[in-house]
């Protein structure tokens, strides 16, 4: 069954797809899988589904990832934690799920459980393949042959805070390349994680991210989600990077990570 032109895509560059007329309920494990092969991530509204339907069904498509940070598959991020970022209220910058944690995430599941008075907040979420078209070759050349090295800074992650992780600056994913970098912190801005491209040094490095940001960012190729409670984003972590600006308010968002086979 093909969804070919369904839906308006999200982005000028054509992808992302808002789904109202379906729940994630609804569809079987191969239609979920060609929705998000043919727009990298869809965005369900107005039907809400509860965190227990989204887990058994993301659970179909895959291994769900578990580890201590998580209540059995969920991660609950609702700003609760004033001292740390990504469990905090902090700005996320684009990133790919699992990377720092070197796990091979295929798919995430963002969903809303609560959401009043809340200002600021949006999850991004960028079409890379289209974006790097416009990013200076040279940026990319440097990244595919250095690589990226992260550090976290946040609790949150399994891996030693004392040392640098090497990360890959590209993932290949069934026969095409894509950006894999996890951006830096702009300075002054409190970090989740720390991020380097070996042998370049910090200001070089900044002035690369943040002109491949502009682009990446950029409303041609970027998604900006406002969130209502009941809504659920479902993303390819691999096709895309995603991130999320800083929030105020009560809000609870449920984070669900599906494994590469
Ligand atoms: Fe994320």
């Amino acid at each position: 069954m093909t969804f070919t032109s369904r839906y308006r895509p999200l982005t000028p560059s054509g992808r992302g797809a808002r789904i109202t007329d379906r729940r994630l309920t609804d569809l079987s494990v191969q239609e979920i899988r060609d929705l998000v092969d043919e727009y990298q991530w869809l965005a369900f509204q107005e039907n809400p589904v509860t965190a227990d339907e989204v887990v058994d069904c993301l659970g179909r498509l895959g291994r769900l990832v578990e580890n201590d940070r998580r209540q059995g598959a969920v991660l609950k991020l609702d700003g609760s934690r004033k001292d740390e970022v990504l469990l905090g209220e902090g700005f996320m910058p684009l990133h790919r799920d699992g990377a720092l944690m070197g796990m091979n995430v295929a798919l995430v599941g963002i969903y809303c459980a609560q959401h009043q008075d809340v200002t600021g907040g949006r999850t991004f979420i960028s079409d890379i393949e289209s974006a790097t078209r416009e990013v200076p070759r040279e940026y990319l050349d440097l990244i595919r042959e250095r690589g990226i090295e992260g550090r976290p800074v946040d609790r949150y992650y399994t891996k030693a805070a004392d040392t640098w992780h090497r990360i890959p600056g590209f993932l290949d994913v069934e026969g095409k390349s894509y950006l894999n970098a996890g951006f830096p912190y702009r300075p002054g801005e409190k970090p989740s994680w720390l991020v380097r491209i070996p042998g370049v040094d910090d200001a070089r490095a900044q002035a690369i991210f943040e002109e491949m940001r502009s682009v990446l960012m950029n409303e041609r190729y970027c998604y900006y989600h406002e969130w209502r409670e009941g809504d659920l984003l479902l993303l390819d972590n691999r096709r895309t990077l995603h991130g999320r600006e800083a929030f105020r308010g009560r809000r609870a968002l449920a984070n669900i990570q599906v494994m590469a086979a």
